[in-house]
C-alpha cells in the first residue's frame, strides 16, 4: 500500500487534482465535456458563466436574465465603493493592475455588492417558515423583517445610497423574469419582504443584490453564487474605471481632507512607575 503524506502527496509524488470543469488536450479544450471554440462559434459569454456553475447550458430565458443582471451590475459610477477603491489603488500604485482590480474586489461585502448571498439566505428563511409553520408567505416575511429589527440588523439587498424610493433596475428585471416564466418563490419572498420593510422599518427598495437573489434561487443557484455573479459582472466595470483613471488622470491625485481630532503634539516622558532602560 502506497504512503500517504500528511500534506497530501503520496511517495513523494503530489496527488492528481480531481475536476469536473475543463479539461484539454494538445488540439482542443473542453468546458463540462463542451468543445471551446463550438462555444465560441454559438454561444455567448453568459451561456459560459452558467455551464461553468452549473454544469449545463442555460436555456433562452435563463440566459437572457443572466445577461440582464450581469448588465445591472456590470457598473455604478466611480464612487460605488468597488470602482472608488480600485480607481484609489491604481492612482497610488500605477504598476500593478492585478492590485488595482484585487483591491476594487475586496470592497465587495455585505454592504455593497454581497448582499446577495445574505438576501438569498432570508428568501430561504421565509420559505422554511411556510413550509414548517403554515403561515403565509407575508407572515413569514413579517416574522423575518421582525427579527432583524429585535436583533438591529439590516435586511441584506433592501435600501440604496442613490435610489431611495425604486431601483430602476429591478421591475425590468422582475418583469423578464415573469414573462419567461423564471419567476417564482424568490421574486414572491423579496417582494413579501419589501413590502414588510416598508411597513415596519421605512421604504427600502429592494436593490440589484436583491434582484440577483431572487433570480438565482429561482434558477436553482446555491446562496453563494450571488456573490460570485457579481463579482464577475462588476470586474467588467471596475477594470474600465482603473483603465480611465491611467488614462484621464494624474498619479496620487487623490487628496481626501482629513481632519485631525486626537491628542495634541506631547513629549515622551517616563511613565510613572517604570524605570527609564
Ligand atoms: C445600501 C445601504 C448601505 C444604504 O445605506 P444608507 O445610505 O445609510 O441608507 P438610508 O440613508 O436610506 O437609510 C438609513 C437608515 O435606514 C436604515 N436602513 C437602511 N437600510 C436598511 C436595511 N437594509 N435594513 C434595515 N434598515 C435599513 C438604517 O439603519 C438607517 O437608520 P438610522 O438612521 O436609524 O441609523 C443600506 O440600505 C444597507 O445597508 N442595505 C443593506 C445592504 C445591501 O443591500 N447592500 C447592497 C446595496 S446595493
Amino acid at each position: 500500500m502506497k504512503k500517504t503524506h500528511s500534506n497530501g502527496e503520496t511517495n513523494g509524488a503530489m496527488q492528481g487534482w480531481k475536476t469536473s470543469i475543463v479539461t484539454s488536450d494538445p488540439g482542443n479544450i473542453w468546458i463540462r465535456g463542451y468543445d471551446t471554440v463550438s462555444l465560441m462559434q454559438r454561444g455567448s459569454f453568459a451561456d459560459v458563466i452558467y455551464l461553468l456553475h452549473r454544469g449545463e447550458l442555460p436555456s433562452a430565458a435563463e440566459r437572457r436574465l443572466i445577461e440582464a443582471l450581469l448588465i445591472g451590475i456590470s457598473d455604478h459610477g466611480a464612487g460605488a465603493p468597488s470602482c472608488a477603491v480600485a480607481r484609489m489603488v491604481a492612482s497610488s500604485n500605477r504598476q500593478s493592475v492585478a492590485a488595482a482590480v484585487a483591491a476594487g474586489v475586496l470592497a465587495i461585502g455585505d454592504e455593497h455588492g454581497g448582499a446577495g448571498t445574505p438576501c438569498m439566505e432570508q428568501i430561504a428563511d421565509c420559505l422554511a417558515r411556510v413550509s414548517n409553520d403554515g403561515v403565509s408567505l407575508q407572515e413569514a416575511a413579517a416574522a423575518v423583517v421582525g427579527k432583524a429589527i429585535i436583533e438591529k440588523r439590516r435586511l441584506a439587498g433592501f435600501g440604496h445610497r442613490v435610489h431611495h424610493t425604486k431601483d430602476p433596475r429591478i421591475d425590468f428585471i422582475f418583469g423578464l423574469a415573469r414573462k419567461h416564466k423564471v419567476a417564482g418563490d424568490g421574486v414572491r419572498a423579496v417582494l413579501a419582504l419589501e413590502a414588510e420593510i416598508a411597513r415596519r422599518i421605512k421604504p427600502l427598495p429592494a436593490n440589484i443584490d436583491a434582484a440577483l437573489a431572487a433570480i438565482l434561487h429561482d434558477l436553482g443557484f446555491p446562496p453563494s453564487a450571488a456573490r460570485f455573479i457579481f463579482i464577475v459582472g462588476r470586474v467588467a466595470g471596475i477594470t474600465a474605471e482603473i483603465a480611465e483613471e491611467y488614462m484621464r488622470e494624474r498619479p496620487m491625485r487623490v487628496r481626501i481632507p482629513v481632519t485631525y481630532d486626537g491628542k495634541a503634539p506631547r513629549k515622551l516622558g517616563v511613565a510613572k512607575g517604570k524605570t527609564r532602560r
